[in-house]
C-alpha cells in the first residue's frame, strides 16, 4: 500500500488503502468496505475489478504490451521454445541448461497417459467435439493418478509435468478417434511440439516428415498463448482451484471456460466465418455491416478484447509469422485475402474505430493452424495445450499466497422479496372481490 483513497460512505468519511503495482496500475482495496457500512461493490463481467495480485503476466491494453514475467513477448516468441517458456511462468525466471533439460526429460518420461484411458476414446461418438474430449479426459486423469489433498514440492512438480504432457498426448489421441486411425504413442526421442505432430499425423502405414518451419509455427503459436493475465478461463482456473478441488478438475474446467466463442473458441470461429463468406461469395463490407448489428451471434470474430485497446500484440506477430509460413511453404489461402480485407476495413470503420475493436489473437491464428495442417476443429485445442503452463503457474502462485482464501463472490439479490408458500390447488386463482 502506497497511498489511501477516501470515501464518503452513507455521510461517514473512510479510508481505504491503495494498491500500486510494479509497472504503476493502481487499485483500491476495497475488501473492508462491507464491514461497518454494509456496501458491495458491484462490477459486472468485472472489468474494473483486479481479482489477485500476481507477478505473472504484464499487459498494458492501451500501448499493446505484453510481459511475461518481464520479458516481452516479442523476444520469447522469437528466441524462447515452448518448454523453456512454460518453465518461465511457472517457475518465474528462465532455466539454465540443466533446469531446462531437468524440466524436458520430465515431460517427456510423463507423456503416456494410462493404457485403460484409451478405451475412453471409442465411448466418444465420431462428432465428438474434441474440447469436450480434452475436458472430459483431464478430469478423468484425476480417478487414474489421485492426488493428495497436500502437495509436497516434488509431487507438484510432477503432477504440472503430467498435466503439460498428457493434455497434448490426449488432444492427439481424440484427433485420431475422430478420423478412424489407430493413436500414436508420444515418442521419447522426439521434443515437445514434434511430439505433438508425430502423434497427430504419422500412422501406421505413413512416416510424419517434421518440417522445421511447421513446428516453428506451431511452437510460436504455443508461446503466444501460453499466458495472458486474469482472462476468462483463468480466472476460472483460481476460482475453481481456490475450492482446492484437486489439479485435475482445475484445469479441466478452464479448458471447459476457454471453450466458448467470446473466448478461445473464437479461433475455430473466425475460420468458419471466413470460409462462409468465401463460400457464399458475401461481401466482406456487407459482413462487416452486419457484425455492426447489436446480434451478439453475428460479432465480427477474432476482433476486440476487454483489456486490449490497440492492436493486440500476439496479432502482430502471428501476421507476420503466417506470411513468412506462406511464402516458404509456397502456398497461397483464399481465406488470407479475405482476413486482409476484413481487417483493413473495420480498421477504417468508425464503429471499431470508436469502440477500440482491433484484430486479436484469434484473428490471425486460425489460419496460421489451418496452413500447417490442423483442422478447425483442434484450433481451441491447441490454445487449450498452449494456455496449460500458463493455468498451472497461477494455481500453484494462488495455492502457495499466504492470503489465500476459497473466492466467492457476493451479489446484490433483485429478486422477489419475502412471500409465502402456497398450495398448488390455490396457485392462480384470482381472489374474489
Ligand atoms: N464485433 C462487433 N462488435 C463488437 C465486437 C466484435 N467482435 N466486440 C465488441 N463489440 C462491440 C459490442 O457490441 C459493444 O458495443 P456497444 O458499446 O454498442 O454495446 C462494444 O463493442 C463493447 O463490447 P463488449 O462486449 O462490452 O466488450 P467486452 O470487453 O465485454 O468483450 C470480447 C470482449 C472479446 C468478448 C468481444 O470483443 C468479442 O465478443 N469479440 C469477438 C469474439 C472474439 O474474438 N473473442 C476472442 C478474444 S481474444 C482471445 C481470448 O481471450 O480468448
Amino acid at each position: 500500500m502506497t497511498d489511501n483513497a477516501k470515501l464518503i460512505v452513507d455521510g461517514k468519511e473512510r479510508s481505504f488503502g491503495i494498491v500500486q503495482g510494479t509497472k504503476g496500475e493502481r487499485a483500491i482495496d476495497l475488501a473492508g468496505l462491507r464491514e461497518g457500512g454494509g456496501l458491495l461493490t458491484l462490477d459486472e463481467g468485472l472489468g474494473n475489478t483486479a481479482s489477485c495480485l500476481s507477478r505473472i503476466t504484464y499487459i498494458n491494453g492501451e500501448k499493446g504490451v505484453l510481459l511475461y514475467r518481464g520479458y516481452p513477448i516479442e523476444e520469447l516468441a522469437g528466441k524462447s521454445s515452448f518448454v523453456e517458456t512454460a518453465y518461465l511462468l511457472i517457475h518465474g525466471e528462465l532455466p539454465t541448461r540443466s533446469e531446462l533439460s531437468v524440466f524436458s526429460n520430465r515431460l517427456n518420461d510423463s507423456s503416456l497417459i494410462h493404457e485403460d484411458m484409451r478405451h475412453f476414446f471409442v465411448a466418444f461418438p465420431k462428432y465428438a467435439h474434441p474440447m469436450g474430449i480434452l475436458a472430459t479426459m483431464v478430469a478423468s486423469l484425476s480417478t487414474f493418478y489421485p492426488v493428495p489433498d497436500h502437495l509436497d514440492p516434488e509431487a507438484e512438480e510432477q503432477f504440472m509435468a503430467n498435466l503439460i504432457s498428457q493434455v497434448r498426448t490426449i488432444a492427439a489421441f481424440s484427433y485420431k478417434k475422430s478420423i478412424g486411425e489407430p493413436t500414436v504413442y508420444p515418442s521419447i526421442k522426439l521434443r515437445y511440439v514434434e511430439n505433438f505432430l508425430n502423434m497427430m499425423f504419422s500412422s501406421p502405414v505413413k512416416d510424419y516428415r517434421q518440417d522445421p518451419d511447421i513446428v516453428r509455427a506451431v511452437e510460436l503459436f504455443l508461446i503466444l498463448h501460453a499466458d495472458h493475465e486474469q482472462n476468462c478461463s483463468t480466472s476460472t482456473v483460481r476460482l475453481v482451484g481456490s475450492s482446492m478441488a484437486n489439479i485435475y478438475s482445475v484445469i479441466s474446467a478452464g479448458i471447459s471456460a476457454l471453450w466458448g466463442p467470446r473466448h478461445g473458441g473464437a479461433n475455430q470461429e473466425v475460420i468458419q466465418m471466413l470460409e462462409h463468406i468465401l463460400a457464399t461469395g458475401t461481401d466482406p463490407k456487407t459482413f462487416i455491416d452486419r457484425a455492426k448489428s447489436r446480434n451478439a451471434r453475428e460479432r465480427l470474430m477474432g476482433f476486440g478484447h476487454r483489456v486490449y485497446k490497440s492492436f493486440d500484440p500476439r496479432a502482430r506477430i502471428l501476421k507476420q509469422a503466417y506470411h513468412q509460413l506462406l511464402k516458404k511453404l509456397k502456398t497461397a489461402d483464399p481465406l488470407f485475402e479475405i482476413a486482409m480485407q476484413i481487417e483493413e476495413l473495420a480498421l477504417k470503420d468508425a464503429y471499431f474505430i470508436e469502440r477500440n475493436l482491433y484484430p486479436n489473437v484469434d484473428f490471425y491464428s486460425g489460419l496460421i493452424l489451418k496452413a500447417v495442417g490442423i483442422p478447425a476443429d483442434m484450433f481451441t485445442v491447441l490454445f487449450a495445450i498452449g494456455r496449460v503452463p500458463g493455468w498451472l503457474a497461477h494455481w500453484r502462485e494462488m495455492v502457495h499466497a499466504k492470503e489465500f482464501r476459497i473466492a466467492r463472490p457476493r451479489q446484490i439479490y433483485i429478486g422477489p422479496s419475502e412471500r409465502h408458500y402456497e398450495p398448488i390447488n390455490s396457485r392462480g386463482l384470482k381472489k374474489c372481490p
